[in-house]
């Protein structure tokens, strides 16, 4: 019997069964050596995640969704388009809603959902930018806050070491009113991805573009050079040069990890991404 406690003792304690909502409970006091007592009450209490991919139908969103499938998690994706043409039997599990951020149906698109995730961000004039990189979010977030959704993650972007002059154009002056309302609004649960850039096979006008040929040998090289190009970091928007790619598919681990994981909050950096992504990716061998 003693053994036998022990063994659930370890398996409440197992880091991958508590993040699945795994709850064991027992009898401590009055255990005896009686096979016949009921003293053990185990009480598997499964949680299971349902995602809202804002932009899910674009290449970092895409991602999200095809690693969020492979982990069993429910998906829904929001993006004006619906549906995207990509193939593969993820995309079947997918519930592909479409619609305009600035213009949901939030009844249709929130209740139940237990993260909400956003990679809406785009370029254009400084008035668009500012728009789409954080008016859309910022009422996103919002939206998610007021119907009790317990977690935001946003795709935002690395500085590059940029000067303050170039951080307060529409792109990284709306990420970081994005950010701002991220954190603000979920101190304990909101996390925010700050990649550069993400390489992976993207699709445009039905074509792919295979970003991974120069991202992926570059990220090697740098990685490698890191240690003497570290020095150089503190010159001004020296991360253009320096800052390595990261693959589209660790971003999505990140956010997998940050949708599974109750302890993971705040503003993750490049680097982190990657350590975040290498967990799940652990998980899944
Ligand atoms: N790609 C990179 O190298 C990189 C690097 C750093 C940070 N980021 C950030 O990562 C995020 C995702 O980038 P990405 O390259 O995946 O961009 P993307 O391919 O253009 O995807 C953007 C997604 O947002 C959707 N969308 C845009 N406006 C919308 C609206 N008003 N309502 C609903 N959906 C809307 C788009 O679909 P529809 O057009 O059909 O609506 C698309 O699904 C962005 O925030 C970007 O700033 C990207």
């Amino acid at each position: 019997m003693n053994k036998l406690l022990m063994i659930l003792t370890c398996m409440c304690n197992d880091y991958s069964l508590s993040n699945l909502g795994v709850r064991c409970s027992y009898v401590e006091a009055n255990v005896q050596e009686d096979n016949g007592s009921s003293a053990i009450d185990v009480v598997a209490d499964i949680k299971t995640e349902r995602v809202v991919v804002l932009g899910g139908s674009g290449f970092v969103g895409s991602a999200i969704c095809k690693a969020a499938v492979s982990k069993g998690i429910e998906v829904i994706s929001l993006s004006r388009s619906g549906r995207p043409s990509y193939s593969g039997s993820w995309v079947e599990q997918v519930t592909w809603l479409p619609g305009d951020v600035f213009y949901a149906n939030w009844d249709e698109v929130l209740p139940g959902a237990t993260a909400v995730v956003s990679t809406i961000g785009g370029f254009g004039n400084e008035e668009q930018m500012q728009r789409i990189n954080g008016e859309a979010n910022v009422l996103a977030v919002t939206a998610a806050k007021d119907y009790g959704i317990p977690k935001f993650i946003l795709i935002s972007v690395h500085d590059y070491n940029l000067p303050s002059f170039l951080l307060s154009s529409g792109y990284f002056a709306g990420k970081r009113k994005a950010e701002s309302e991220v954190l603000s609004k979920y101190p304990r649960t909101g996390v925010v991805l700050r990649p550069g850039f993400i390489y992976g096979k993207r699709k445009v006008d039905g074509f792919e573009i295979p970003l991974d040929l120069i991202g992926e040998p570059l990220e090697r090289l740098l990685n490698a050079t890191g240690n003497f190009t570290k020095p150089l970091s503190s010159l001004p928007a020296s991360d253009l040069l320096l800052a390595p790619p990261v693959s589209v598919d660790d971003v999505a681990f990140a956010v997998i990890n940050a949708v599974i994981d109750d302890d993971v909050f705040g503003v993750f950096t490049i680097d982190q991404i990657k350590e975040a992504a290498a967990k799940v990716k652990v998980q899944n061998q």
